[in-house]
């Protein structure tokens, strides 16, 4: 992969809200997204982060109704016919001495970019419903849990548009995309020497 495939991908890798219905994820699939997290760097080289995957009906539409999503957007609320195919939770093992911030989010990039190489779609849920997930998973005291991140294919068109006046909040257009305002390279170059 070169430069500009790498770009490509990470330009397409955004975080989706509006999933289509009656698209299978299996277990494979998300063990796989897990496959290429687990390789990836961690403070210390501690891996502190522990997974579940849920792929059942029942649990997924549990986690993203009780879940808040786009928090910028007032106006919109997610459908049931607009929920995700599945869902990863991301968990801190306590008992691991780590840096699990850090690594939550080099985890999660991983996932995000190893998602949209299947032709997956995925949203971070860091408002995911904590006590929902531990009563429906038997999550105990020696886990922390971090994130939880939805996946599925889009149904949804979603363009990163530059920021204006500072403001960085996403919006949907009049056309209905989902825009993501990012800072350009000036902004965040703060020094070159
Ligand atoms: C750690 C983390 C937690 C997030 N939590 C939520 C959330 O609870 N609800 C939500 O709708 N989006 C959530 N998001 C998605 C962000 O809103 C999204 O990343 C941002 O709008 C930029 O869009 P992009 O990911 O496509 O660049 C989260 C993203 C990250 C990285």
């Amino acid at each position: 992969m070169n430069y500009k495939n790498l770009k490509q991908l990470v330009q397409k890798s955004r975080c989706t809200r509006r999933f289509k219905q009656n698209q299978k994820i299996d277990l494979n699939d998300l063990e796989e997204l897990i496959d290429v997290a687990r390789v990836t760097s961690s403070a210390k080289n501690m891996q502190p982060l522990k997974y579940i995957l849920v792929t059942k009906e029942q649990f997924v539409k549990k986690l993203a109704t009780t879940a808040k999503w786009a928090a910028h957007l007032t106006n919109w609320s997610q459908s049931e016919d607009e929920i995700p195919s599945a869902f990863i939770i991301m968990l801190n093992d306590k008992r691991i001495d780590g840096f699990p911030m850090f690594d939550a989010g080099v985890s999660f990039e991983a996932i995000s970019l190893a998602a949209n190489s299947k032709d997956l779609d995925i949203c971070a849920l860091a408002s995911i419903d904590k006590q929902v997930c531990k009563e429906l998973f038997d999550i105990d005291d020696n886990f922390e849990i971090l994130l939880g991140i939805a996946v599925g294919i889009s149904n949804e068109k979603i363009e990163l548009v530059e920021v204006t006046d500072n403001n960085t909040n996403y919006y949907r257009d009049k056309q209905d995309t989902h825009c993501v305002p990012k800072r350009d390279l000036p902004q965040i170059v703060v020094g070159k020497y």
